[in-house]
């Protein structure tokens, strides 16, 4: 019998990465049946690695993540771990039973914990990896259904937009439950992104809505259809190129938002902030209650002194992204 031995070095890596997100209109009442709208940002993204370990054993999967801290071998982490479960979902998307040896590196430019989507963002760049390193890429459809198991576990109803806008890389109209729907960019508009610093799981968030929910559900019930008509008119005025409408939108929306309990001070001193600094209009952006806060610049030029005025009102962070460059 020959046997073949390969060069560590020569081993090929299987890269995949994916972006953040921002959800522009309508969330969590995405969760309870009405639209929203999201578009990834691209300037922060999640990376996985997958390398055979040729001296390894068939099945040995090392994890390395550094963001969190993370060198272990995967077996070693709870069965319930998002990182365990993405593994293993994408071998059972697979029927594989047992992977070759590979070490799993996973990197991240979005904030943890703040409304980005980066726990979407590294599932999805694992399964792509994981997938292609394994000889069958999954296709997108495939992808955004397991970061969807995923999402499960991180909080127990997700709508599925963080999954679909970060598998697709493209604006979305998001309906719980029906397909996607693009969305055309009339014209480009710049959105200055906040962060406030403070991690806010979702988990949370959706969590304590939901309780609210349950002892008032006629209450909620108005809010998430107020919200709703906001995303359709929001819609609208995407479409057409009809920009400065999303401004008052925004406020609009971020007003709901607040009744429903997911909104912080810090969040609304940045809102302020953005907006006696030109911002059109501003609201919270993902779970609330931390994390990142949106604000519409009233043109490109005009994003670096919202970005400072963030800045200067405590934002940890900020970025800015232009929608349909
Ligand atoms: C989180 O990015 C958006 C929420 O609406 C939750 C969800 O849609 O699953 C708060």
């Amino acid at each position: 019998m020959t046997k073949i031995l390969v060069k560590k070095e020569t081993m090929p890596a299987f890269t995949a990465s994916a972006p953040g997100k921002i959800i522009l209109f309508g969330e969590h009442a995405v969760v309870y049946g009405r639209p929203a709208i999201a578009v990834p940002v691209t300037q922060v993204r999640a990376r996985a690695v997958v390398k055979a370990n040729p001296r390894g054993r068939s099945g040995e999967l090392r994890i390395q993540a550094a963001e969190i801290d993370l060198d272990a071998p995967l077996d070693s982490l709870s069965k319930q771990h998002p990182l365990r479960r993405t593994v293993q979902e994408t071998l059972n998307a697979l029927s594989v039973s047992i992977a070759p040896a590979c070490m799993l590196r996973i990197s991240s430019t979005i904030p943890i914990a703040s409304g980005l989507g980066s726990g979407a963002a590294v599932s999805i760049a694992v399964v792509r990896a994981f997938s292609a390193f394994l000889g069958y890429p999954l296709p997108d459809e495939r992808v955004s259904a397991i970061a969807y198991e995923i999402e499960k576990l991180y909080h127990g109803t997700p709508s599925g937009i963080d999954n679909t806008v970060i598998t697709y890389a493209r604006p979305v109209f998001f309906v719980r439950g029906q397909p996607i729907e693009r969305i055309k960019i009339g014209a480009p508009f710049t959105i200055v992104i906040g962060d406030t610093g403070i991690p806010s799981p979702t988990a949370a968030a959706v969590g304590d809505l939901r309780q609210a929910w349950q002892a008032s559900p006629r209450h909620y019930e108005r809010l998430f259809d107020a919200v709703g008509h906001l995303t359709l008119a929001a819609r609208r005025a995407i479409e057409a190129g009809r920009t400065r409408e999303l401004g008052p939108l925004m406020d609009e929306n971020q007003t709901l938002l607040a009744e429903m309990d997911v909104s912080s001070p810090q969040l609304e001193d940045l809102m302020r902030a953005a907006r006696a600094a030109g911002a059109l209009g501003a609201k919270l952006s993902g779970g609330g209650r931390g994390g990142n806060m949106i604000a519409l610049a009233p043109e490109a030029g005009s994003a670096e002194k919202i970005s400072l005025a963030l800045q200067d009102a405590g934002a940890v962070h900020t970025l800015v992204t232009t929608v349909g460059e």
